[in-house]
């Protein structure tokens, strides 16, 4: 079986599983070893489960699915997904298809810069002591380098001092210092910890203040990414509507979540399955990444929509999504976990950051497909014949009997186990 570069592999999710691994193991050039890895035959084992967190006692698995027909920047990517959710990697491919018809996405990010927390209290002036931080400023960077290691030695490390004194609070006044810190393809939370820790009695001894929180934020506003992408309107007729009436309901339902901090945090949760899919797959913090996605859908005082979606002048739909990434190719989980390892050789990223602007693309396809869905047909029948695929497994149908129970209850309209369990019985019964 060959695969040429294209991930528009049509009819793939027709294959068996076997097939499909064999397929994305050309693609990314696996050893049948790992392939091993990929099928869960091998992988992350206890005794590595054990070295990674205490009180191990086992290995929790989770379906690895494969979205297709990725277009970012001109390039094609398979993007490995983990999620227990039925629907979300089907979805996301047929979505990443239509904005493949617009020429795909075109995305970008911003230079790997985290922000180290330092809170500095007990202060006669938080005005003054922050002017006496920055004067050190040129020090304080050099210090944070001398313990920055293999970032430092990899062209990262300090960028930057901020400080915010914030002086109405229940505590007294207080004096927050940021350190700016670029921890290139890392995600770099041990690097800034080590650094801001190191800087606290420094910072002590500058401002004659107490130094209480020594922390990275997560909300990674300095290291953003963001992708948008086109779709012509015929792509989106359906039987029913044309086009255009598609482009008018998905604007609609985008407009919805700007404007309604309810349907907002929905809305944000679907572009989340796609993007901590992807972050998971990869080894990566999806905690970290759903604390900034969601402090910065809130940056302005109200929680808002993390997409925008508008009509363009020749009347197709385009769409853009922004939200603080940071994600790591190194270090962390992404270097002990087998088959996080083979999840980036399949995605195929050579830096941090065209990981996060893969994962932005992926957050904006996912948001499309849940749009459209709910602003036409509603998700429930693509989610029925799902439910029914599970219960007809949990019936004990295997194989293609599977299909065709789940078929049968759907046409009956009468998706329950009992069903499922009673038509895998005759089905055996005719065998
Ligand atoms: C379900 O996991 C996600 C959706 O609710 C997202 C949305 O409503 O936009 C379908």
């Amino acid at each position: 079986m060959t695969t040429e570069h294209t991930s528009r592999l049509p009819g793939f999710y027709k294959r068996s599983l076997a097939e499909r691994a064999a397929m994305v193991a050309q693609w990314a050039g696996l050893s049948s070893q790992e392939q091993s890895t990929l099928l869960g035959i091998t992988g992350l084992n206890a005794q590595q489960a054990d070295q990674m967190i205490e009180n191990a006692v086992g290995v929790y698995g989770l379906p690895l699915g494969i979205a297709t027909n990725f277009l970012v920047n001109g390039q094609d990517y398979l993007i490995p997904m983990v999620i227990e959710e039925p629907s979300v990697v089907a979805a996301v491919s047929n979505a990443a298809r239509l904005f493949r018809a617009g020429g795909g996405f075109t995305a970008s990010s911003d230079e790997p810069v985290m922000i180290g927390q330092i809170q500095v209290m007990d202060l006669q002036d938080v005005y003054v002591a922050a002017g006496a931080v920055m004067a050190q400023r040129k020090m304080l960077l050099a210090e944070a380098n001398r313990v920055g290691g293999s970032i430092v030695k990899h062209g990262g490390g300090a960028r930057d001092l901020q400080v915010r004194p914030i002086v109405e609070t229940p505590v007294g006044p207080m004096l927050i210092v940021h350190l700016l810190y670029d921890t290139r393809d890392a995600m770099g939370a041990n690097a800034v910890n080590t650094a801001v820790e190191h800087l606290a009695p420094f910072v002590e001894e500058i401002t004659g203040g107490r130094v209480n929180l020594r922390i990275l934020s997560n909300l990674t506003d300095q290291r953003k990414a963001r992708a948008e992408g086109m779709i012509p309107a015929s792509e989106l007729a359906t039987e029913t509507l044309s086009g255009s009436q598609v482009v008018r309901v998905i604007v609609e339902a985008g407009v919805f979540a700007e404007v309604d901090p309810y349907r907002a945090a929905t809305h944000n949760k679907g572009i989340m399955n796609g993007i901590d899919a992807v972050v998971i797959a990869t080894g990566n913090d999806w905690r970290a990444i759903e604390a900034g996605a969601h402090a910065y859908a809130a940056r302005d005082g109200y929680y808002t929509s993390l997409t925008k979606w508008w009509q363009d002048e020749d009347g197709n739909l385009r769409g853009f999504i922004e939200l603080p990434l940071a994600v790591g190719i190194v270090g962390g989980a992404t270097r002990v976990h087998p088959t996080a390892q083979l999840a980036l050789r399949i995605v195929g990223v050579q830096s941090a950051r065209q990981l996060a602007e893969i994962c932005a693309a992926v957050g904006l396809a996912q948001n499309l497909a849940a749009m459209r869905a709910l602003a036409t047909e509603g998700i429930q029948r693509g989610h029925m014949s799902l439910h029914a695929r599970q219960l007809a497994l949990a019936a004990g149908a295997t194989g293609e009997m599977v299909a065709r129970v789940a078929q049968k209850m759907i046409e009956e309209n009468n998706i329950r186990l009992e069903r499922a369990k009673a038509l895998v019985n005759e089905l055996q019964e005719e065998q």
